[in-house]
């Protein structure tokens, strides 16, 4: 396929990387410079073009640009109707992309994540993609969504991603204080809490793990309680983002 990437970024150097050697044609826009020479240097299929050849000569059009951006530069670019786009932008709705990418109508919304790089990314995607399906459903986990709103619900929970890494962080830390070794301590509380997560967790397989560490009076529960409040904090925390994500009141599916 001959694929384009608007926007060379943290997100398209990662989902480039995870393209690589598989028989793409690439062409990435010239901005951020410093990773459009590195991806280019590093990934054979890439070639580094301006805005307008990006789309001029790619039948998939990845959209990675900051929304404001987009909104400034994607009117003047040469999209065509029978040409696939693929937004990753976060506050750009497909309503919005149709009129900035008119003629082309073939859009859809899905958010990869850093470890696209390598595989085993959760996909969700709205509408459903065999573009997507085929470029990377062999590597990762595909999650088609059955509305905007419910892709959008996942883009608020991927923010958990952040505060999840600072709290490892922290115990970490709290851990070197002890054993004198940083680097041991982060090896340690990473590799514990992996082995918690399933690759394909099946419902109920996490509420079982977590039952299985509620002992009364034991380390697991004695933390888990002191770290209450922090439940009622996340879930303010993703309430937060229902305005901006175009997220109902109350439960969607209730
Ligand atoms: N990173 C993630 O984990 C992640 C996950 C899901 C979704 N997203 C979304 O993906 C999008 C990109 O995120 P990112 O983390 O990759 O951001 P980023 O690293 O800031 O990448 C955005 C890129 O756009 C470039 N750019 C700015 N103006 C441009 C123009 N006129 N033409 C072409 N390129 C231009 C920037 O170049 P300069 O540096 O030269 O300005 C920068 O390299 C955002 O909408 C974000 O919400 C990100």
């Amino acid at each position: 396929m001959r694929l384009g990437f608007l926007g060379t970024g943290e997100i398209t150097a990662a989902m480039v990387r995870g393209l690589k050697g598989q028989g793409h044609t690439i062409l990435v826009s010239p901005r951020n410079a410093a990773m459009a020479a590195g991806l280019a240097a590093e990934v054979a299929e890439v070639t580094i073009a301006p805005n307008e050849e990006v789309v001029a000569g790619s039948d998939v059009v990845f959209l990675c640009l900051l929304a404001r951006v987009a909104a400034e530069v994607l009117p003047g670019l040469p999209f065509r109707a029978d040409q696939r786009i693929i937004s990753v932008m976060v506050d750009a709705p497909i309503a919005k992309l149709q009129r900035l990418c008119a003629p082309a109508t073939d859009i859809v919304l899905t958010i990869p994540l850093p470890p696209i790089a390598q595989g085993g990314c959760p996909l969700p995607v709205y509408p459903a993609s065999p573009v997507l399906d085929a470029l990377f459903g062999a590597r990762n986990l595909i999650l088609p969504q059955p509305s905007e709103a419910a892709l959008n619900a996942h883009l608020g929970v991927s923010a958990l991603c952040s505060p999840i890494l600072d709290q490892i962080l922290t115990a970490a830390d709290w851990l070197a204080g002890f054993t004198g070794n940083p680097a041991a301590a982060e090896a340690y509380v990473a590799a514990m809490i992996r082995g918690y997560l399933p690759e394909r967790a099946t419902e109920g397989e996490l509420a079982g793990a977590l039952q299985k560490l509620s002992t009364e009076g034991g380390l697991n529960a004695t933390l888990r309680a002191a770290m209450a409040p922090a439940k009622a904090d996340l879930h303010r925390g993703l309430d937060g983002f229902r305005a901006r994500l175009g997220l109902a009141e109350g439960r969607s599916e209730e």
